[in-house]
């Protein structure tokens, strides 16, 4: 009998160092070869060293279901301490399992007294657009156990040792609400350090911290001058340790890298190269020693997500000639990071690239829409051998790069497209007969590769590349599917706590480069716009449900809280939210000529969305526990609810506003009386009947519109939506060559032409949005329980001839595949072990349901033609007939 443990992970990290809570908790993935297995009980044991030789602690054995976030609960675990632990369960067919592989986690520094080492940085009159290096040359003179660097900058930093780049993030230390946290990474360096001679060194960037941000081309958003603060933990094998610090004996000079900007691009002279810097023997003589920054430690946070990392490489498909005589590299798909090359020539020959997502009508290069953002790398040649080139504080979103200059002839071989993103796993795969939906996969995960670095972004190229909360919130739960996003949104989220203003608003950008910058804006005060500000309660809840990670719900509360009672407090009708500016129905087709804002009235979109909030605050409060507060709030909702409908509503059930969007908010909120659902749904589907089953929807109707019409049984007008394939649908832009998701239904026309280039991005995820549904419903994939403890399976087995569905949860791989011939579908569905999956069968030939082995379920329901078949872990197959 086959029982074992796959995975293992602390605080969904797989060996995670520099953790910052004394609490973490455990996950693991359990395999066996038996349908219906269970964990009935579980032990783990903890030890301060590998060979398991003294036990710190054992949990003993647990009589627990419980295979996901376990919480330590132990003696008290020491910061910057390496723990190693193993794992051990039981199951309800009386096996035990082997014990895990030995996995360890280790916590970082929290107590912010033990930063003992300065921040660093140039001397004013040296305070220009160069990057800086730094470097400390320093002596070990006893036998290493094991080396930690903590390091963190204001600014960017890579960070070298003896002449290796450590670790392989890239835009650390993250963007962050850097005035009050600044995230710290941590690096175990045992293999790089050795007794003797030893060198660190690091180069600054500007980055978000004191680089250009935002369309209004502000700079030094929050400080004027980078810095470096670094602690490397020595520790000896005779049990001593030392640390070696930042401070003002490490010296600084300029090199190579002339200006890095994120939306700009680098400049590099390669004629500038500080030849072997970062090792031994260097002489540093007339590099000038660092200064100490006064900036504040106790704000310094252990790392939060993963960082952004290179995380695939393409070739590019063609060089072009265009007609205007450009020379283009397309690499044949918009994508984020940046282009390595190797060139030869002469010293002071030069490569310039510019970067851009797509071809005009006529077919040449189109920047207009990239706005301010110069999106360029200059490159200086040495004009030795080869030479290889990447740039190191920038991303460019592009497809298309123009080659301005570059001696000899271009080869393609010599140009490499590295991606880049947030180190998160992939968890899903969608793939169905219909080649074009899966083009429209592919493309929303290509735009989430490209809007998750370091935060959730509206787009990557232009000047903007911010935290749009609307554009977050709208995508949260379609990014979940896709890719681990737990980690991910605990950080920005922690980000949106930190920026929400006293009085419980929240800024429209998380962190908050608007209302930093303390510039006036075309809305004044930058914050607090229904479906924008609701990011506060949508994205915490969405993230419990996923991961069934209670803590993002704790620890978001109070924020949670803030932002429904700032709602609340605004106007005089407590009960509705009618006043301020709002975003509304963001780019819907039913706006009038001109505006970015559709039909839908403001104060409907608004109490509707407070509506909602109420709702998940009050759900919220109920899983804490908060009984007094999920009262209140359910009160709160009922009277919301109640308002809205005298305020919109009138009393046979017509809406004040009779738009695609007014319908889906009122139906997917639940926010009509019972008897008035029908004909708001009627009304729904004439609307998109009449307009020839085009949607008129923006970012705050779309998300929930194939959802809406799936709840009320229309599946079938949802899916003559999505398979729509004139302007506006999803796949229009398919059949104009996207290979991204555009902003706009119509960023290129029909005839070719451009939407107005001053908001025409074409990588923007909001409308990807639709990849859920696709799970949802073509797949048939659905939770019931948070985390995937308990979902069902309920396929559309309509119009596709198969669907393959994947999706990773924390308990394992949930497997959907189904297959349909003119007579009979086969259904193949794996559920992991210790969850349990309904699976419901509609409109079936019950005779015709084959081979459903009794005592392999948990229980079956019939209902007229309708089975709903409750199994436990385990392979299945379905053959039936419709
Ligand atoms: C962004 C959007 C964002 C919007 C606010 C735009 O500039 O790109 O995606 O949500 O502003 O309405």
């Amino acid at each position: 009998m086959a029982l074992f443990i796959k995975e293992v992970r602390c605080e969904y990290l797989i060996n995670p160092i520099g953790i910052s809570t004394l609490k973490p908790r455990f996950s693991w993935i359990i395999d066996s070869d038996r349908n219906g297995t269970k964990q009935t009980a579980y032990q783990i044991v903890f030890s301060k060293d590998e060979t398991f030789s003294s036990i710190f602690y054992d949990t003993g054995k647990i009589n627990s279901y419980n295979s996901v976030h376990v919480e330590y609960n132990g003696p008290k675990l020491c910061e910057q301490q390496r723990y190693y632990y193993r794992i051990r369960i039981w199951d309800n067919y009386g096996n035990i399992s082997d014990y895990s592989d030995i996995n360890f986690f280790e916590v970082g520094i929290i107590d912010n007294n033990r930063w003992i080492a300065d921040w660093i940085a140039v001397e004013d009159k040296d305070n220009n657009p160069m990057c800086p290096y730094f470097r400390k040359e320093f002596t070990l003179q006893k036998d290493i156990k094991k080396a930690v660097i903590y390091v963190s900058a204001l600014g960017l930093y890579e960070l070298f040792l003896n002449g290796k780049r450590v670790g392989d993030y890239y835009f650390t230390p993250g963007w962050t609400s850097y005035k009050k946290r600044i995230q710290y990474q941590t690096y175990d360096v045992t293999s790089l350090i050795k007794e003797g001679k030893n060198v660190l060194g690091s180069i600054l960037g500007n980055g978000w911290f004191k680089g250009y941000l935002t369309w209004e081309e502000k700079n030094n958003i929050y400080g004027d001058k980078l810095a470096l603060i670094l602690q490397l933990h020595i520790y000896y094998q005779d049990g001593s340790i030392d640390i070696l610090k930042t401070d003002n004996s490490w010296k600084y000079n300029h090199g190579p890298i002339i200006s890095s900007e994120l939306y700009h691009g680098e400049v590099y002279d390669a004629n500038f190269e500080l030849v072997d810097w970062n090792i031994e023997n260097y002489d540093d003589t007339n590099w000038k020693n660092a200064v100490v920054l006064n900036h504040s430690k106790s704000i310094l946070v252990g790392q939060e997500n993963i960082p952004a990392k290179k995380m695939q490489e393409i070739k590019p498909i063609k060089l072009i000639i265009t007609p205007k005589n450009e020379r283009v590299i397309d690499f044949g798909q918009n994508m984020v990071g940046f282009v390595r090359f190797k060139v030869k020539g002469n010293k002071g020959d030069k490569v310039i690239l510019r970067h851009a997502e797509v071809l005009d009508k006529e077919g040449n290069f189109y920047l207009d829409n990239i706005r301010k953002a110069k999106q360029t790398i200059e490159y200086t040649l040495k004009g030795e051998e080869e030479e290889i080139f990447e740039p190191h504080f920038t991303y460019q979103g592009f497809r298309y790069v123009n080659v301005l200059e570059y001696p000899g002839e271009i080869d393609l071989d010599n140009f490499t497209g590295v991606v880049i993103y947030s180190g998160m796993q992939t968890t899903g795969e969608f793939e169905c007969s219909d080649e074009d939906i899966n083009r429209l996969q592919q493309n929303i995960v290509w735009s989430q590769k490209g809007n998750f670095v370091d935060v959730p972004t509206d787009c990557p190229q232009r000047d903007e590349r911010l935290g749009w909360t609307g554009d977050a919130q709208v995508f949260i739960r379609t990014a979940c599917f896709n890719m681990d996003v737990a980690l991910f949104f605990k950080k920005w989220l922690n980000d949106l706590s930190a920026d929400q203003l006293e009085e419980g608003g929240i800024p429209f950008v998380i962190p908050d480069a608007i209302g930093n910058n303390k510039t006036p804006t075309e809305w004044g005060e930058p914050h607090s716009a229904a479906a924008w500000g609701d990011a506060a309660t949508i994205c915490p809840w969405t993230i419990y449900n996923c991961y069934a990670d209670e803590r993002i719900l704790e620890s978001q509360y109070q924020s949670m809280k803030k932002w429904v009672e700032y709602i609340r407090h605004q106007g005089s009708n407590e009960f509705l939210w009618n006043t301020g500016f709002q975003f509304g129905d963001w780019l819907a087709l039913d706006a009038k000529e001109g505006s970015y804002t559709g039909a839908t009235p403001m104060d409907f979109i608004a109490t509707a969305f407070y509506a909602y909030s109420t709702w998940i605050l009050f759900n919220s409060a109920k899983v804490l526990g908060l009984e007094e507060d999920y009262n209140e709030y359910k009160r709160l909702y009922e009277n919301i609810v109640r308002e809205f409908r005298k305020e919109f509503v009138s009393p046979n059930g017509r809406l004040v506003s009779n738009t695609q969007t007014a319908h889906v908010l009122t139906l997917m909120f639940n926010l009509l009386e019972e008897k008035h659902i029908n004909r708001n749904v009627e009304e729904l589907v004439k609307l998109i009947e009449t307009n020839n089953y085009h949607l008129t929807t923006g970012f705050v109707g779309t998300p929930y519109l194939c959802h809406v019409l799936t709840k009320y049984g229309r599946n079938d007008i949802a899916l003559k939506l999505l398979l729509k394939k004139d302007c506006p649908s999803w796949l229009y832009q398919i059949t104009k060559g996207a290979t991204t998701i555009w902003e706009h239904w119509d960023g290129i026309k029909e005839d070719g032409s451009f939407w107005s280039a001053d908001m025409n991005s074409f990588n923007h995820y909001a409308y990807g949005a639709i990849g859920e549904w696709m799970y949802n419903v073509i797949g048939g994939l659905n939770l019931i329980e948070p985390g995937y403890k308990k979902f069902s399976i309920k396929p559309y087995f309509e119009y596709f001839s198969c669907v393959k569905l994947r999706y990773k949860s924390l308990y394992g791989d949930i497997v959907v595949n189904w297959e349909r011939n003119e007579k009979s579908i086969s259904l193949k569905v794996k559920v992991p072990v210790n969850t349990q999956a309904e699976i419901i069968l509609d409109n079936i030939k019950k005779e015709t349901l084959k081979d459903i082995k009794i005592d392999e379920i948990i229980d079956i329901v019939q209902e007229n033609s309708m089975y709903k078949i409750l199994v436990g872990s385990g392979n299945y197959t379905f053959e039936f007939e419709k």
